[in-house]
């Protein structure tokens, strides 16, 4: 299959309008039978629910080109099972996890000269969504949606690649104790809007969020979930139940325990630990985030400075990232189920 003609190690993480992508209708409390489309464009009524009260949920995921030239996704069945919980949460009709792979399948399929070469850096990013579509104005969920899945290719989420960077602790919450923190609903990343570009205007990379019941607690960013390395060189990653249960972090939990025969935690974790020097190495984990180290940490105005410093990834971070993509590349053999083949 020949690949587009694009410069591939320049993609950041931006939309590219790419040929397909899958749409299927919910109507009549049924699903139809979806299909692959060219058009780009949805019109809907203005008083769509998706418009007034926000009803959407997401998802993403990679599919890769390994050494050998296959096209594979790293555990979609994890993300179809997350859609479902998100699915339910907002009161939404759910998607079988049948459909959801195969609609996964067809749409990369579909866009196969999309999919990056190995070793271009860059992959494809799926964004599987789901939205109430009809005209809904008292508070309630829709009666009709639209599931779609689009695809896009992308380099790396935080410029600059594998270089540390510097994030700081938030004074906005990102979830409520008992709301929506822990699916990937859009109006989570609606509450972030205006803490990242605060972030990004102050020269940070990313917010660190606390938990919102007691703002003692580590939870994540707005994009990715956090991992520490501590100064006997184990993994340690918050536990709470306001944080997106993510997919990379599960499997870099796994792959830290089976492959690299290190001790993995989850637990709380306090902002005032990481203030005392408890952990050497700290990232940020994800699908659009891989894994990005973090150089600093900045708590208004004071430095928590990991001693993996500035210039690269500490040596424990870089053997979990190597391990983790050489996985999702097909250099290394995946445990049972992880890599999912495109034919
Ligand atoms: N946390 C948040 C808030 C996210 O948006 C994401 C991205 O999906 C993650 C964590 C990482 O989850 P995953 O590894 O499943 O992509
Ligand atoms: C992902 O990693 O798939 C996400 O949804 C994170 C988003 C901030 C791009």
């Amino acid at each position: 299959m020949a690949k587009k003609d694009i410069a591939w190690e320049s993609l950041g993480f931006d939309y590219v309008r790419t040929d397909k992508r899958y749409v299927s209708c919910f109507k009549d409390g049924k699903w139809d039978d979806g299909s692959i489309t060219d058009d780009d464009k949805i019109v809907l009524n203005e008083c769509a629910c998706v418009f007034q009260y926000a009803q959407t949920v997401f998802e993403g995921l990679k599919a890769y080109t390994t050494e050998d030239g296959r096209t594979v996704t790293f555990r979609p069945d994890l993300n179809a099972d997350r859609m479902i919980d998100s699915e339910k949460r907002l009161k939404m009709p759910v998607f079988s996890k049948e459909r959801f792979l195969d609609a996964v399948d067809r749409v990369v399929k579909a866009n196969e000269e999309w999919v990056p070469p190995y070793g271009s850096g860059a992959t494809l990013y799926i964004r599987p969504y789901m939205f109430g579509s009809n005209p809904v104005i008292g508070v309630k969920p829709a009666a009709e949606y639209q599931f779609r899945i689009l695809t896009t290719p992308v380099g790396p989420y935080f410029k600059g690649g594998a270089k540390p960077i510097t994030v700081r602790i938030s004074d906005y919450d990102r979830a409520a104790p008992r709301g929506t923190g822990n699916i990937k609903a859009g109006l989570n990343y609606a509450m972030s809007l205006y803490a990242i570009v605060d972030a990004h205007e102050n020269g940070f990379a990313e917010n660190i969020y606390l938990d919102p019941g007691t703002r003692t607690r580590i939870e994540e960013t707005g994009g990715a979930n956090i991992i520490f390395i501590d100064k006997d060189g184990n993994l340690v990653t918050p536990l709470s139940n306001s944080i997106l249960p993510s997919i990379t972090r599960r499997s870099i939990m796994y792959v830290a325990e089976k492959y690299l025969d290190m001790k993995v935690t989850q637990r709380e974790i306090t902002l005032k630990e990481v203030e005392e020097g408890n952990f050497i190495e700290c990232g940020l984990c994800g699908t659009a985030a891989v894994i990005s180290p973090v150089g600093c940490i900045n708590d208004h105005g004071k430095e928590i400075r990991f001693a993996s410093g500035m210039d690269e990834m500490g040596p424990t971070l870089k053997k979990l990232y190597d391990t983790l993509t050489g996985i999702q590349m097909g250099r290394i053999e995946a445990p049972e189920g992880w890599i999912h083949e495109i034919r």
